[in-house]
């Protein structure tokens, strides 16, 4: 994780641990400057009293020459003291950004390339979380946290072993009760982690309500619903506050028991070393340098307790990033082959069947579904909704794996291409049509990977039957699509969709009911300018509209994830069968309709 960034940390824990033994030197300076400037310089006579403090007079003169020197080390210390902290910080801080930035440019990424069926089954809010707060808490790892513990680690070793070549009853006497410090923490850390683990995953729900919420706000306010979301949002968010309470009373709870704890030890060192300075067992300075000493013991002790604790928020965001991590990404490139002239775009279906991964137990969506189709021919697909005709063209681009029977493009196994050669050959105008922020034009030409000239663009858009409608938007194909400029309608979006594929020209087209929102007129237009540009493509269409599919060279029938009925219009109309109900159903309806327009107009 801190790949490339590694040394740098190094240098930045290097770094405290240099300022640290500055502070500490600074404490030796200040023991040889009482004792042996000020004081008479005679080390370990000393009793604590007037005399020995007066008796420094004797070698005054030298004293005093020492004087500039011993003030040039206090400067000199605290000048390393603070150039090293500066640099420390700077550098961890430098890490800490350095590094979340490229994690989060990877988890975009990674997020990007996972399979369909992981982003089937994870909420958005899930993820946006997790790339956002919980990055953020790793950043606040390494920054302050990590950095911290470094330092005080450092702090405690230097200070200790200074200790106790200081005096060895003395260093011991002030560490009996850190164990006890360093369990409570260890104890709180593992409360804190669950609590924050928790609090992290009710964030997530928030987010994902919000999220959600907000996409759907439409129908939301269709269905009048605003006061059952807001109840809705309300739960989760107080949720929310009680798991953050409880975690901050944990907190709360935590500091003053540790502090209790350092509080004693100091008191206990203070005590003994004071008594060792009456009886004159160590000097004043000694015992100076050792009141110095042990605060930077203790206090740093109390404050690596609180960062254990606050560690845990760290390290828990640390599990969550990993686990997205850790999820295989949809491999594009595995598959051997990759043919070079272009695909003939010839598929066979063999006894396919497939089901989408769920929880448990996958049901089978699709059974054995066999079909042939040559060379650019037109395979219609109609039948009723959830018959299964999105999630068998989803199998063409390997959006998912069939589990069982044989597809074959060009009589090679599906499974032999690689996803991205598949992906490039394949157009696809998806059954929801999407649209980025972006310039219609930008839109259009979303994802073709060569130069394209406007006249290009144009043509497509023509095809498409979107050419003249975007003449008509206030800055023609530079007009925003979206919040900050026009919404289209949903035939437009479809139809600049339907455009964005087209320019792709691709080998194999797929049209999702694509022209399910617009009107019959504008389907006859777009109709009519496929049937120009589909020669020499395979194309598959679902479409609810006989008018649509009945020029195809085969039309599948589906129900419930099976073919029921195959071929031509005019084989099916010639047998009984779903197929002949539909066309007879829609004709009637449309029959009905004219009448009734005649009667209204006449
Ligand atoms: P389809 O999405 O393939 O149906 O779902 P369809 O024929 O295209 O339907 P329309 O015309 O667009 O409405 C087939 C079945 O697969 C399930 C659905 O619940 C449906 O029963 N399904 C679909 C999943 O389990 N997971 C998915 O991600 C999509
Ligand atoms: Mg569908």
């Amino acid at each position: 994780m801190l790949t490339g960034y590694h040394w740098l940390y190094v240098a930045a824990v290097a770094a405290v641990g240099l300022a640290s033994v500055a502070r500490t030197a600074f404490y030796y300076l200040l023991r040889y400057f009482t004792d042996d400037v000020l004081g008479s310089g005679t080390l370990g006579s000393g009793a604590l009293g007037s005399g020995t403090l007066g008796s420094g007079a004797l070698g005054s003169t030298t004293a005093v020459s020492r004087l500039p020197w011993v003030a040039l080390g206090f400067i000199g210390l605290a000048l390393f003291q603070g150039g090293f902290s500066f640099f420390s910080g700077r550098w961890a801080a430098e890490t800490a950004e350095g590094s979340t930035r490229r994690l989060r440019d990877y988890l975009y990424d990674h997020i990007q390339r996972l399979s369909f069926a992981y982003h089937d089954k994870t909420p958005t809010g899930e993820l946006i979380q997790r790339a956002t707060s919980d990055v953020d808490a790793l950043r606040r790892f390494y920054a302050d946290q990590a950095i911290g513990a470094g330092r005080i680690s450092l702090l405690f070793l230097v200070n200790f072993t200074a200790l106790l070549t200081l005096n060895t009853r003395l260093a011991l006497i002030s560490v009996v009760l850190i164990p006890f410090v360093l369990a409570t923490s260890v104890w709180f850390f593992r409360k804190v982690s669950q609590l924050y683990e928790e609090f992290q995953e009710q964030e997530a729900k928030l987010s994902t309500t919000l999220q959600e919420n907000l996409s759907g706000i439409r129908v939301v306010k269709a269905f009048a619903r605003q006061a059952y979301e807001k109840d809705k949002f309300e739960r989760d968010n107080f949720e929310r506050y009680r798991r953050g309470k409880r975690l901050l009373i944990m907190h709360a709870v935590y500091w003053p028991s540790t502090d209790i704890l350092v509080f004693a030890q100091l008191i206990l060192g203070y005590f003994v070393g004071a008594v060792m300075a009456i009886n004159g067992t160590i000097t004043v300075g000694t015992f100076l340098a050792y009141l110095g000493m042990v605060s930077m013991i203790a206090w740093p002790l109390r404050q690596l307790g609180r960062l254990i604790v606050d560690m845990s928020t760290g390290i828990v965001s640390f599990g969550r990033v990993v686990a997205i991590i850790r999820e295989d990404r949809e491999p594009l490139d595995v598959g051997q082959h990759q043919p070079t002239d272009p695909l003939r775009g010839e598929v066979r279906f063999e006894q396919v069947c497939f089901g989408y991964e769920g929880e448990g137990e996958t049901a089978v969506i699709l059974h054995d579904i066999s079909f042939h189709c040559q060379p650019g021919q037109v395979v219609a697909l109609i039948g009723s909704t959830g018959a299964g005709k999105t999630s068998l063209v989803n199998l063409l681009p390997r959006f998912y794996d069939y589990s069982s029977g044989s597809i074959t493009l060009d009589g090679v196994e599906l499974r032999d291409y690689s996803r991205r050669y598949l992906r490039q050959q394949m157009g696809i105008v998806q059954q929801e049509p999407f649209l980025f922020s972006r310039t219609i034009r930008d839109n259009i030409l979303y994802g073709v990977g060569r130069s394209v000239s406007d006249a290009e663009v144009e043509d497509a858009a023509r095809a498409a039957a979107i050419h003249d409608v975007i003449l008509t938007f206030p800055n023609g194909y530079n007009t925003l699509v979206g919040e900050k400029g026009v919404t289209l309608s949903g035939g437009q979006k479809q139809r600049v969709t339907l455009a964005r594929t087209l320019l792709q020209n691709p080998r194999i087209l797929i049209l999702d009911d694509a022209t399910s929102s617009v009107d019959m007129e504008t389907e006859a237009v777009i109709r009519e300018a496929l049937e120009t540009l589909l020669p020499g493509r395979t194309t598959f269409i679902i479409a609810h509209r006989i008018q649509t599919v009945m020029a195809a060279d085969l039309i599948l029938v589906m129900d419930k994830g099976r073919i029921v009925q195959s071929g031509a219009h005019e084989e099916l109309m010639a047998t009984q069968g779903t197929y002949r109900r539909i066309f007879n159903l829609q004709s009637q309806i449309e029959d009905e309709l004219e009448q009734d327009l005649a009667r209204v107009s006449g």
